[in-house]
């Protein structure tokens, strides 16, 4: 293997693994544009070798097996690296149907919604998640990102409290600080933590934000506790459902269908990268909310809406995956089965109560000697490095899905248990 101009044995001498993307946010220098002193040798030497397993190009569909480019050649991998939860992103009648929306209406909206971009298509998207949802009405946004970013940015102001989760997505963050709020955290899936944040801002406008599932750790909110306190305190609750929506729940309406509190969660955020198998976000709620929102959510009212062939794909989705609910049947065998057997070979998937489980590995240079060592016995699952986790959590994130056959999971936990132990010792004699 070579990474830029290095050797295999070079880029594996080269990495050192101790400095980190931490590391480069802070600098003195002159011209914002180029980046701070060292971090041009550090990303071409120290981590090349690590940075090889990121942002890796996919020679085919998101589907449970795939494949992938790796050390210069095509790599067929077992994926557990897609959202692709319910095997929807690739299924004839969604294909169809987005066929059909590219032909009437071409490949984009070639607007903003508030503008231009809005077709009769997306109009009836927004009917039909505010219907599925229960709710009075719903907007789309062209990214889930954006969405987050767009609806927390949107209803906040200078004198009310954001209450996070210290998990919470960037996107939500990033959000609360657009909008110049006050940010809080609470520790995370603490309700006592919770409390002592709002008591802190007692009188102010507060809005606690929670995640369905956690993105990282593959955990559920606890929501019933977590809305207790919220409620206790009179603060509004928002619910970011980005890797539950469909996917959760009887009827799939997310992680607050499963816990019974959708009526307790006044506005209700998702997208549609997850189990949708497609892209864009949504947010429903009340339509004194929304009217608000779409008026003051610049990612909505200033970015060109959604391409009308995603939301054909989208609109198609929806309705498979309520005609077929034994696919969220099999993504949770599928997801109990995966993570009981990796349990069973001593892997840590900390909190994991769900298809998203953490391979946890707890340092760098060892999850980096492990990734290549995955990828090259076909094993495809994502590095996660801190600021995404804590330093002493860095892991692999593995996604199952309802399309993974028991051979590909047992496959898969075959290439876990040959990499691993072997990898280990290795590592100890170093
Ligand atoms: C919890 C959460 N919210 C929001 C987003 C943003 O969604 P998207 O990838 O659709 O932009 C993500 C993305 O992974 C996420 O995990």
């Amino acid at each position: 293997m070579h990474v830029n101009g290095q050797s295999q044995a070079e880029v594996e001498t080269n990495f050192s693994g101790t400095l980190g993307l931490g590391d480069f946010v802070v600098g003195e220098r002159k011209d914002p544009l180029a980046p701070p002193a060292g971090f041009m040798e550090w990303r071409r030497k120290e981590i090349a070798w690590a940075a090889s397993l990121y942002e890796p190009d996919m020679l085919g569909a998101a589907d449970a097996r795939t494949t992938i480019q790796y050390e210069g050649k095509p790599k067929p991998v077992i994926n557990l690296c897609s959202y692709n939860y319910l095997g929807l992103a690739n299924h004839p009648e969604v294909i169809a149907a987005a066929t059909e929306a590219l032909h009437k209406y071409g490949v984009g909206a070639c607007g903003s919604p508030m503008l231009s971009g809005m077709t009769d298509l997306h109009r009836q998207l927004e009917r039909t998640m505010a219907d599925f949802l229960g709710r009075e009405d719903a907007m789309l946004f062209n990214s889930g990102f954006g969405g987050a970013l767009g609806t927390i940015s949107g209803l906040l102001r200078k004198n009310d409290v954001a209450t996070l989760d210290n998990r919470s997505h960037l996107s939500l963050r990033d959000g609360a600080v657009l909008s110049r709020c006050r940010l809080d955290r609470f520790e995370h899936n603490d309700p006592a933590s919770l409390d002592a944040a709002l008591s802190r801002r007692q009188g102010r406008s507060r809005l606690v934000i929670i995640e369905g599932i956690y993105s990282m750790e593959g955990d559920f909110a606890r929501m019933e506790d977590l809305i207790r306190v919220a409620e206790s305190h009179q603060a509004s609750i928002f619910i970011d459902e980005a890797h539950s929506m469909l996917a959760c729940g009887e009827n799939g309406r997310g992680a607050a269908e499963i816990f019974g509190v959708e009526d307790r969660i006044p506005l209700v955020y998702g997208t549609f990268s997850k189990a949708f198998g497609a892209l864009g976000g949504f947010v429903a709620g009340a339509r004194s909310t929304i009217d608000y929102l779409r008026l003051y959510a610049h990612s909505y009212a200033y970015s060109c809406a959604l391409p009308p062939v995603v939301v054909g794909a989208i609109l198609k989705v929806l309705e498979v995956a309520t005609r077929e609910p034994q696919r969220r049947e099999r993504l949770w065998e599928n997801a109990s089965y995966f993570r009981s057997q990796l349990n069973g070979l001593g892997i840590d998937t900390g909190e994991s109560a769900t298809y998203i489980m953490p391979l946890v590995v707890g340092d760098r240079d060892r999850m980096c000697r492990l990734g290549h060592e995955l990828r090259r016995r076909g094993l495809w699952v994502a590095p996660v490095d801190y600021p995404a986790v804590p330093e002493d959590r860095i892991c692999f994130r593995a996604c199952v899905t309802a399309d993974h056959t028991r051979a590909d999971l047992d496959e898969a936990l075959n290439i876990v248990s040959d990499t691993f132990a072997p990898a280990e010792l290795q590592h100890a004699s170093v």
